[in-house]
């Protein structure tokens, strides 16, 4: 019976549309691996303003922390992911590809000691805007 097939196809999707609108950055939304690559991307493109580690600089603040986790509180990833790729790094914020600031981003959701998981952070801004940035559990 075809439409049976349907129907079960239907609610599977709904079931997964509900999953991943409810996701947030607690749920593990990057790998070990990409964030070691991000902290690379960071050293050589962030770090000289950010500071070390990211702790705050002379004139840029810092991108781990309760300050800055306030800023971005309901907030989604995909928005912190707009806006590094809109105007990070401040001297050229063409400089990097996509998959490089997904890579950053997933090294600051570490600094942020939010948990790693098995799967990458998507370079996709409409996936990224579905993982909510919740600062406490
Ligand atoms: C040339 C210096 C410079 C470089 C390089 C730079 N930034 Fe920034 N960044 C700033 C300054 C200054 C601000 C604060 C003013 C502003 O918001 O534009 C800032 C703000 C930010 C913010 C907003 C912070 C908040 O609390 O909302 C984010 C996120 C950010 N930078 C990410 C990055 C990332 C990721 C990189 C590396 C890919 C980077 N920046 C490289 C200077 C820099």
């Amino acid at each position: 019976m075809r439409c049976r097939g349907w129907i079960w196809a239907a609610l599977v999707c709904a079931a997964a549309a509900l999953a991943q609108s409810s996701r947030s950055v607690w749920d593990g939304t990057f790998t070990e691996d990409q964030a070691k690559r991000g902290e690379s991307v960071s050293e050589k493109e962030c770090v000289n303003c950010h500071g070390a580690a990211l702790s705050g600089g002379e004139e840029a603040p810092a991108l781990e922390g309760a300050g800055f986790l306030s800023n971005w509180n309901g907030l989604t990833v995909g928005d912190l992911f707009d806006r590094i790729r809109k105007s990070m790094p401040q001297d050229d914020p063409t400089r990097l590809t996509r998959q490089q600031d997904a890579d950053v981003l997933a090294y600051i959701l570490s600094l942020n000691r939010f948990p790693a998981g098995k799967t990458e952070l998507s370079a996709q801004s409409e996936v990224l805007k579905q993982i909510k940035i919740e600062p406490a559990k």
